[in-house]
């Protein structure tokens, strides 16, 4: 693989997304639009002003070039999603066609190792959830995280007549059983848990808490002769023994971890120092929105906090992050600071504008990072230009029939055409290579397949459920 360097781009994250390698990202977030039927727009005056984007969806956004893999790779996907059309309407579908598409590729792009966190709210999770159960396999599913991202529902979210919406949901999944995984957090010096547990001072203005009801085992835990013995001149005060084997008793009395004190009584401590940090769970209320001077002003931007916990958990340093609908970029930023590299993505001009400003007023913190709005090329699939031998092969893998029309023709009839058209970020490798007779290859051009098959009305029934398919 070429040498990474941190990039953003600037593009629709379906055709970069195209241009990545398999097997390379090692943590994906992602925060989509949620299909709110909202048009966000920064406020005049803020770092964002000018930055916008819709969340209103039609079949419009969805990439007609990229049904065929779909259709081809998950057809009971296509079943689900066509049926949220009686149950939600057209827009959902869409919605969903078009998020399905882009999770698609980011599922290959994951590496073995690597883990998916998709933020989304209420109104779409639980289509996208049979979405992921599917793509990355239900026993992947690891956690649906409930993030509060705000406390005392504003005056407006009461005309509703419902319960105010405090929280988002981050579904987070992983691409098989080996995923790194760092389930808690290191709580700050200051911090009032960290203060209330760790509640005693030693003479060296360390803190820890006194842990000396595990000093012997409890009697209920039945006799233990190997743990019986004499210590400087202590002794089990029952046959349970001591909880703790007679050298390792020493040693942590060594580290100053049991201590004798002056009333000639035993305390055994457990220092902060040691302490490996909080063990989480799925309900994260201790992270506010983005406040303050980490406001950009981009509409819908998420806190870093949130970000540095998904990435401290899920990677360790020099990983590759990757958020394909980065927005102002938080995940970018997290992942910097916490010494990870990173690939950003959107489709606004702005958002891009944004960054390199925030990145700025970091002074110094981003020197080595890339723009660009052109699409990356695959290096991990040999490019192989159409030739003779590709047309032999592929004449004899569709069995002699075009995929158009579905007429049988002599190869020298045929055409080799490109399924992805190359405007649409398409490469040059066999996967992306089909036979269409001359008329079919005329009629489709530089179209995606769908545009053919609506020509040549071809009666097939799984084609016919093709055409029909969101229109
Ligand atoms: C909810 S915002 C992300 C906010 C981000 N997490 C942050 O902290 O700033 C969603 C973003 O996705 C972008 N977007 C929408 N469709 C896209 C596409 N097809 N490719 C890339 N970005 C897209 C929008 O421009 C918007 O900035
Ligand atoms: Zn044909």
């Amino acid at each position: 693989m070429n040498k990474f360097i941190n990039t953003l781009y600037t593009n629709d994250n379906l055709f970069i997304l195209n241009g990545l390698n398999n097997e390379s990202i090692d943590l994906i977030y992602l925060d989509p639009p949620f299909n709110s039927k909202r048009f966000y727009s920064a406020p005049i005056g803020s770092k964002s002003a000018g930055a916008s984007f819709s969340d209103m969806w039609s079949w419009e956004d969805v990439n007609e070039s990229y049904l065929e893999k779909m259709f081809s790779n998950y057809p009971f996907l296509v079943n689900f999603i066509q049926s949220i059309e009686g149950i939600h309407g057209k827009a959902m579908m869409a919605y969903i066609t078009y998020m399905t598409q882009r999770i698609i590729e980011m599922h290959r792009v994951l590496k073995p190792t690597g883990s998916f966190y998709l933020h989304v709210d209420p109104t779409a999770s639980h289509y996208l959830k049979i979405v992921l159960d599917k793509i990355f396999g239900k026993s992947n599913f690891r956690n649906e995280i409930i993030w509060q991202r705000m406390t005392g529902a504003k005056g407006s979210q009461f005309k509703a007549k419902k319960f105010g919406a405090s929280t988002d949901t981050i579904l987070f999944y992983t691409k098989s059983d080996e995923y790194h995984l760092n389930p808690t957090i290191k709580l700050k010096e200051n911090d009032p848990v960290m203060l209330k547990k760790f509640n005693k001072i030693d003479n060296k203005g360390k803190r820890y808490y006194d842990d000396s009801a595990h000093i012997w085992r409890n009697p209920s835990m039945g006799d233990r002769p190997n743990l019986c013995y004499a210590w400087r001149g202590f002794n089990n005060p029952h046959l349970s023994g001591w909880r703790l084997s007679k050298q390792r008793l020493e040693e942590e009395y060594q580290k100053g971890n049991i201590v004798i004190k002056d009333d000639g009584k035993l305390e055994r401590r457990k220092y902060f120092d040691d302490y490996d940090g909080k063990t989480l769970d799925n309900n994260w209320i201790d992270i506010p929105r983005a406040m303050g001077g980490e406001r950009t002003g981009y509409p819908t931007q998420k806190p870093i906090a949130l970000l540095n916990r998904i990435i401290k958990a899920s990677s360790r340093e020099g990983d590759i992050i990757f958020d394909p609908f980065c927005g102002c970029a938080t995940a970018c930023v997290a992942a910097q600071q916490l010494n990870r590299k990173w690939i950003g993505i959107d489709i606004e001009k702005q958002a891009a504008e944004v960054l390199v400003n925030r990145l700025s007023d970091d002074a110094g913190l981003f020197s080595n990072f890339i723009h660009r709005v052109d699409i990356p090329k695959r290096d991990d699939i040999k490019k192989e230009l159409p030739s003779f031998s590709i047309k032999e092969r592929l004449h004899k893998e569709q069995k002699g029939i075009c995929k158009g029309c579905n007429h049988e023709y002599l190869i020298k009839d045929f055409h080799i055409d490109h399924i992805i058209p190359k405007a649409k970020g398409g490469g040059d490798y066999y996967e992306n290579y089909q036979l269409l007779c001359g008329h079919c290859n005329t009629t489709k051009g530089d179209r995606p397949m769908e545009y053919l098959m609506n020509k040549v009305k071809i009666q097939d029934e799984l084609l016919k459920e093709k055409l029909t398919f969101g229109k």
